[in-house]
């Protein structure tokens, strides 16, 4: 029963399972967090979000304090420490004999014969180290380190973002991660203009104003938006404005294929903005066919929509048939790290070669169904070329047919149109306002 157990330890359990399971945070906070009262539920999601973005930061600090390497702990021990030292050194407002004790509790359920080892550790940790837990690195330390532990990135991925998009770029991606991201929402004209849904969330105490990435991107600026009653029944989508520009790119067709749909936020601007009348909406997992399918029930645009639960990799779909197609293929998800901090934790240099295996056998599928003068919008979350560039340049070795499209830049938002390279690139790097992404358009050559 959740009102039994702490917050801490519900925090550790949700700890416990990102590290032993590979399970993703936010759902799992989300579901434990249900029943909780407002100011717990907030508790919960703050204590397993500093956790996580501060991890590796964390284990720096803890390293000062243990015998052997931190990430050579038990699961359960490691994540009890960092969620310690999260509290004693990046949150501000608990006291420190709250943060070890109540921790400690904790991990009496979770790691009973390493309570003692937790609780002397962050006895040290909270006697010995400054908040926000400073002096990390001696100066004149490798920059890229220095960078990677301050942000608490791993330092692969950090030296590569260094490299591909220079230090002052790349500083500024890593640090948007730190911050929490705002909600935005998708302005769906079922529902009203952008203006009468402004002012009907003001009327209720939310405000929100429209964002300059997307047509009808709004930006929640103050109150609760999850919990008001167009946000809770579904009728607004909560979609990232930058995932909204993607959007933009799709050429606007009576009917577009959305390969890689659930859960469902794509298709849903497709519909909103007017750029499709129907969607044939590709979703392979079926739990996640079945929350697209009650996500567009709930917004009211279940009609427009034709849910295939099938592999776009062997797409059910007629060949060389649809005007435009989008496929948002599954990555990495580097752009996504604040929302996602467990990414950070999990994902190594090799992966990204499973992940363009994957992504070049779905365009290529996606490909077949371009029809002759149609364009293909291949959209990821990820900044690695690895995944995007390279995953698309592959393709076009064996496909002639198709050229990139460089998106014409006066028909973009401005914050879209900036985030075009010269080669057509799309690649929006993650900001105070905004998740990352790339994207690249591709146009089929009419057959002679
Ligand atoms: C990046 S997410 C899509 C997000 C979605 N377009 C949106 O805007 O809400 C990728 C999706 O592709 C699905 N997927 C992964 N492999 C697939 C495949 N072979 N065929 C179809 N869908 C797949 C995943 O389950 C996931 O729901």
């Amino acid at each position: 029963m959740a009102e039994s157990r702490s917050v801490r330890e519900l925090a550790l359990g949700v700890l416990v399972r990102v590290a032993r399971d590979g399970a993703h945070a936010a759902p799992l906070v989300d579901a434990r967090g249900r029943d909780l009262p407002p100011r717990d539920r907030d508790l919960l999601r703050a204590l397993v979000k500093k956790t996580l973005r501060g991890a590796l930061r964390l284990d720096h600090v803890l390293a000062r304090h243990l015998r052997q390497a931190p990430e050579s702990l038990d699961a359960p021990v490691l994540a009890a420490l960092r969620l310690g030292a999260a509290q004693l050194l990046l949150m501000d407002r608990i006291p420190a004999h709250a943060a070890v004790g109540e921790t400690v509790a904790a991990a009496q359920a979770f790691a009973p014969k390493a309570a003692g080892l937790v609780n002397a550790v962050l006895r040290r940790v909270a006697e010995k180290e400054t908040r926000p837990g400073a002096v990390l690195l001696p100066a004149g330390a490798d920059p890229v380190r220095r960078l990677a532990l301050e942000t608490s990135h791993p330092e692969w991925l950090v030296a590569r973002w260094v490299a591909a998009f220079g230090a002052a770029a790349a500083g500024a991606a890593l640090a948007a991660d730190e911050e929490d991201a705002p909600m935005d929402l998708l302005a769906d004209p079922r529902v009203g203009t952008p203006e009468e849904i402004v002012a009907v969330l003001a009327k209720d105490g939310v405000e929100a104003v429209r964002s300059p990435w997307a047509p009808l991107a709004l930006t929640v600026t103050g109150g609760v938006g999850a919990q008001h009653a167009l946000v809770a029944s579904g009728a607004l989508a909560v979609i990232d404005v930058a995932a909204q520009a993607m959007v933009e790119l799709v050429a606007a067709a009576d009917v577009v294929a959305d390969l890689a749909a659930a859960p469902g936020g794509k298709t849903r601007t497709l519909l909103a903005t007017g750029r499709a009348r129907k969607v044939v909406a590709l979703e392979r997992t079926p739990s996640r066919a079945r929350r697209l399918a009650a996500n567009l029930a709930a917004a009211g645009r279940r009609e427009e929509v034709l849910v295939v639960r099938a592999d776009a990799g062997r797409a059910p779909l007629p060949r060389n048939r649809f005007a435009s197609v989008l496929l948002d293929a599954p990555c990495s998800g580097t752009g996504t790290l604040r929302k996602n901090p467990e990414i950070r934790l999990r994902l190594k240099p090799e992966d990204l070669t499973g992940f363009a295996e994957t992504q070049r056998r779905l365009l290529s599928a996606a490909l077949e169904l371009v029809a002759p003068g149609g364009t293909l919008v291949y959209v990821t979350c990820s900044l690695e070329r690895e995944e995007n560039e390279d995953v698309v340049d592959s393709l076009l070795q064996v496909w002639p047919e198709f050229a990139r499209v460089v998106p014409d830049a006066a028909g973009l938002p401005v914050p879209l149109a900036e985030a075009v390279a010269p080669d057509g690139t799309v690649r929006v790097l993650p900001g105070a306002t905004h998740d990352g992404f790339s994207a690249i358009v591709l146009r089929k050559e009419t057959l002679r």
